[in-house]
């Protein structure tokens, strides 16, 4: 009989579970990256006023066996699943469904709304795509489809919300095709055109986001622009020196992943190809940035998928998005 303890973690356990977190990802091989203490304690522990973090564990005499995490957006009063972790040994009794009612519980003390796994969750685990130890993405967009723990949540109660694929792609392998050539003329001699946004030539850009309506997009743009320490590149579709149109900002990261935060053609300007342009265009400065590969992921019917998939992007994992 395996007498359990299950309870909060505390503060001078936290580096006991950073070890036990990296220890499980090598033994089980789960795709999320090993992180050290600093990033593992930035990301499962400090909480910011927007956000509360739970984390709890289990074990046998004194030896972890389970570790949950899961964590409240206080403004929305949204409660996420973010982690269950058992020791192989100890999986298939029932040890992961304990650990996760009392999360459940702890979670739902705060608020009534349905529990979700989903990559609206405030705390973003960076995760290598498998096969691919160099090739990382930020965000764990849901469960993994066809995976033991897709299983386990379904069990648990969860249901589907939507499905999420995970696009690669290897930028050696791309290029400007013809087509791509052939339309930048066709919309050049529209007087539209594809460049760096430069603001002493390029006016509007406040109507674009206006048009947009996403506060997000507008608040990283305008950080990227008036940073003066570091200025990233920002691409833009412009029609007589108007934006009708941006991606970016532009940042290649240590790892050679090409990261831009968002791309957005204004509503007069939609259905002319001109948002298959911009991100082929984005494709093109990554590589000649020095960037080794993009990562992104989408909802499967979401229509932007066809966007990436003619640029070249492929489906390496597939996620859904869950919530009971
Ligand atoms: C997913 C995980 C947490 C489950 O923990 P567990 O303690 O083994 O789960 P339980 O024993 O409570 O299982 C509950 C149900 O989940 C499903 N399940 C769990 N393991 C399963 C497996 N290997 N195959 C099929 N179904 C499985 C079953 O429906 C099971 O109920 P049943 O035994 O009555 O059929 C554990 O496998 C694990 O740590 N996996 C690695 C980490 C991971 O990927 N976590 C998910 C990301 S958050």
């Amino acid at each position: 009989m395996i007498k359990l303890i299950i309870d909060t973690i505390k503060d001078h356990q936290i580096e006991e579970f950073c070890s036990y977190f990296n220890g499980q990802i090598h033994q089980q091989k789960l795709i999320y990256q090993p992180m050290p203490i600093t990033t593992f304690t930035e990301i499962f522990y400090e909480e910011s006023e927007n956000n509360k973090k739970i984390n709890i564990a289990c074990w046998e005499n004194n030896t972890i066996i389970g570790y949950a995490s899961g964590c409240l957006n206080l403004e929305t009063l949204t409660p996420f699943l973010t982690l269950v972790i058992i020791t192989q040994s100890y999986q298939r009794i029932g040890i992961g469904t304990k650990l996760y009612q009392l999360l459940e519980n702890k979670l739902k003390n705060y608020t009534t709304h349905s529990l979700k796994i989903s990559f609206f969750n405030p705390v973003k685990i960076p995760w290598f795509l498998q096969d691919q130890q160099k090739r990382t993405h930020p965000t764990v967009p849901g469960v993994l489809i066809d995976s033991i723990s897709y299983k386990f949540f379904q069990k648990l109660g969860f249901n589907d919300v939507v499905k999420q694929n995970v696009y690669l792609l290897e930028l050696e392998k791309f290029s400007l095709s013809n087509k791509v050539q052939k339309k930048i003329e066709e919309l050049k001699n529209k007087d539209i055109e594809i460049e760096f946004y430069n603001p002493m030539k390029h006016q509007n850009f406040d109507e674009l986001f206006f048009d947009l309506k996403n506060d997000d997009w507008k608040e990283v743009i305008t950080t990227a622009l008036n940073n003066d320490k570091e200025k990233l590149p920002i691409l833009v579709l412009t029609h007589n020196r108007t934006v009708i149109g941006f991606s970016g900002p532009l940042q290649v990261e240590t790892c050679g992943r090409g990261y831009f935060n968002g791309i957005g053609i204004h509503s007069n300007y939609r259905n002319m190809g001109a948002g298959k342009l911009l991100f082929s265009m984005l494709c093109h400065y990554f590589k000649e940035m020095g960037a080794s590969y993009m990562t992104l992921f989408t909802g499967e019917e979401n229509k932007a998928r066809y966007i990436y998939e003619k640029a070249g992007f492929e489906i390496v994992h597939s996620f859904m998005v869950m919530e009971k």
